[in-house]
């Protein structure tokens, strides 16, 4: 599955930022079109002269009259010393790097204070089922694999939820074949999964139900028939679909909105957006009331 990301004819001058140079680099900046521009950070020169040894090729592929892309050497963890502005990129898109990244806090947090409001940091990464003893992420081999470095999804979701409502696009389970990393890794499960993370402020920490619905206009060229925004959002176009408070806003306060009609507002709350992964924790069933029985 993969969701519908294209920033084209909806931002003025869709401005984007690739971790790692290729081969991410030249997809963002062909949906970004002639007039966007794409900055690819990498902090390995090898990487970025092979991806500027074939700059000149996509964009005769793509028709651009010039590249719109600029590669830079750089570490993502340490954004503050190259020379971004704060809240000027529209899309920000990371394809396995945060895994070989020590600080994953410090990625999340320069992503965030780079991204416009309403912008979107779109990642894949490796995840594992439990936290990876030390032993294994000091591993050169495991490092190489890209699994030694891999987030425990517990702990990664308290740092996106710092950032806001990570929703997960796609994700599958990674089978290990190779005998001996399989006995290195031992019973620690390992995962590929895509999150997309919205810059919004104030959002909710659960999914809440104010009656809110979209309908999905049709218009984004490559989903004219369905709109996938994450793996719990397939919205068929054309069909009014009931959101919860967070959806709302991030199809409404970003390059999205243009692609949707949005009806009801936040004036009477229902409770918790049902299916949404939380409910009610308290049973539904009435008890009779004891007579003498404490308040609480
Ligand atoms: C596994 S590759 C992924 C490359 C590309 N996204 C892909 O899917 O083919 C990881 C890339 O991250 C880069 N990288 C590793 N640590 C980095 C850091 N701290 N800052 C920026 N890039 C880094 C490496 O040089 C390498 O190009």
């Amino acid at each position: 599955m993969a969701a519908a990301i294209e920033p084209r004819r909806v931002c003025r001058r869709p401005f984007g930022l690739s971790y790692a140079a290729m081969p991410d680099c030249s997809s963002m900046a062909q949906l970004a079109g002639p007039q966007g521009h794409v900055v690819g950070i990498d902090a390995t020169p090898e990487q970025l002269a092979i991806a500027r040894a074939h700059e000149n090729w996509h964009r005769d592929r793509f028709g651009y009259p010039k590249s719109t892309v600029t590669f830079v050497e750089g570490d993502v963890s340490r954004l503050d010393e190259l020379s971004f502005d704060n809240d000027s990129f529209d899309l920000i898109v990371s394809n396995c790097v945060i895994n070989l990244i020590p600080d994953k806090a410090a990625v999340f947090a320069a992503a965030y204070r780079l991204l416009k409001k309403g912008g979107e940091l779109y990642f894949s990464d490796i995840y594992s089922d439990r936290r990876v003893p030390a032993v294994l992420r000091a591993n050169p081999i495991l490092h190489g694999e890209c699994l030694a470095g891999a987030l425990y999804w517990g702990d990664f979701l308290n740092l996106a939820k710092s950032a806001g409502d990570p929703r997960l696009v796609s994700d599958r389970s990674l089978g290990i074949n190779d005998l001996e990393i399989a006995e290195l890794v031992g019973p620690v499960e390992f995962y590929s999964a895509t999150y997309r993370l919205f810059k919004l402020d104030g959002l909710e920490s659960a999914c809440e139900d104010y009656g809110q619905a979209v309908r999905y206009r049709g218009t984004v060229p490559e989903a004219v028939h369905n709109f996938v925004l994450d793996k719990h959002h397939d919205i068929d176009a054309g069909r009014l679909f009931p959101v919860c408070g967070n959806t709302y806003r991030m199809l409404q306060e970003s390059r999205l909105a243009p692609h949707f009609e949005f009806f009801g507002d936040t004036n009477r709350h229902y409770g918790i957006f049902k299916g949404c992964g939380t409910d009610l924790p308290f049973s539904r069933e009435a008890q009779r009331a004891v007579a003498g029985g404490s308040c609480c």
